[in-house]
């Protein structure tokens, strides 16, 4: 496996890479979702790019990004363990080497739900996915659906922009008592881990009796976690639909902002 951290470095690996390139795009501190990802990649491809940047210009003013969890030595030991074949892990001042002017715009969908919530969130995702799909130039992408909304973005702009790349959605990866995995799950204490549990079980609750507000009851059954929503969507606009194939939803647990989501009509936390 080979480290690269310059575009340099990351242009000369990429020119000897043969066959089909698949790309998985990380913020690090992996976890088992991503190695979800690193495995399908395996899959779909001869040679995976992984890259791994906590990117400024998606967390707002009063966001995580200073205690975002950063743990690059487990991180390299990992994609190691799952075949990766080269690890991008640039700094800051080599992604931006100066402030970006041009910046992609989400758009409506990113301006919903999490974009309500997190302004200008999706237009630095979309910034970064697109400068990482430049530098590593992948036939195909692999992200998670337990990030629904960012999936639907990045999948609007590879339409809207004819981005040459196949986009490729693997399903949530969860503990065995529901809780989706993510980095932020660091932050919760043992009782608010507990309580995050919640947001699982008011998923399968608005699933069940298909009332997103039976599933809004579970969790404003729990003291300690705080609704930002849960909401029956639409899953190409994310909007609010009564016949939406997505139900999603945001709390505050602990000081901690998590995410989950199910479709209506297949899976299981
Ligand atoms: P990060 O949160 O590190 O997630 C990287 C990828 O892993 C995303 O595609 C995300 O959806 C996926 N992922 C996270 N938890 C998962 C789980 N429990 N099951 C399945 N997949 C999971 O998402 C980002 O980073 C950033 O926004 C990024 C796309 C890298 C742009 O900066």
């Amino acid at each position: 496996m080979r480290v690269a951290t310059t575009r340099e470095e990351l242009a000369a690996e990429r020119k000897v890479l043969p066959g089909r390139v698949a790309v998985v795009m990380t913020m690090g501190a992996l976890h088992d979702g991503h190695v979800a990802l690193l495995r399908a990649a395996r899959e779909r491809a001869d040679r995976v790019v992984v890259t791994i940047f906590v990117n400024p210009l998606q967390f707002g003013a009063g966001e995580d990004l200073e205690r975002y969890p950063r743990s690059l030595e487990a991180d390299l030991a990992l994609c190691e363990r799952e075949g990766a074949d080269v690890v991008f892990t640039p700094s800051p001042q080599v992604v931006y080497p100066s402030p970006p002017q041009v910046r992609v715009s989400a758009g409506e969908l990113g301006s919903v739900l999490e974009g309500a919530v997190r302004p200008g969130h999706f237009d630095g995702v979309l910034t970064v996915v697109l400068k990482l799909l430049s530098l590593t130039r992948p036939h195909v992408a692999l992200f998670g659906e337990k990030d629904a909304q960012q999936l639907a973005c990045i999948r609007r702009m590879v339409t809207d922009l004819d981005v040459p790349v196949d986009v490729v959605g693997v399903a949530t990866v969860r503990e065995p008592d529901g809780l989706a995995l993510s980095s932020r799950n660091r932050y919760l204490s043992p009782s608010g881990r507990r309580s995050a549990l919640a947001l699982s079980r008011a998923l399968c609750r608005a699933r069940e009796t298909g009332e997103p507000a039976q599933g809004r009851a579970v969790l404003a059954a729990e003291p300690d976690v705080l609704v930002d929503y849960l909401e029956r969507v639409d899953n190409s606009t994310f909007r609010p639909d009564p016949h939406g194939d997505l139900l999603v939803v945001a709390a505050r647990v602990d000081g901690t902002r998590l995410i989950d989501n199910l479709p209506l009509r297949e899976g299981r936390p």
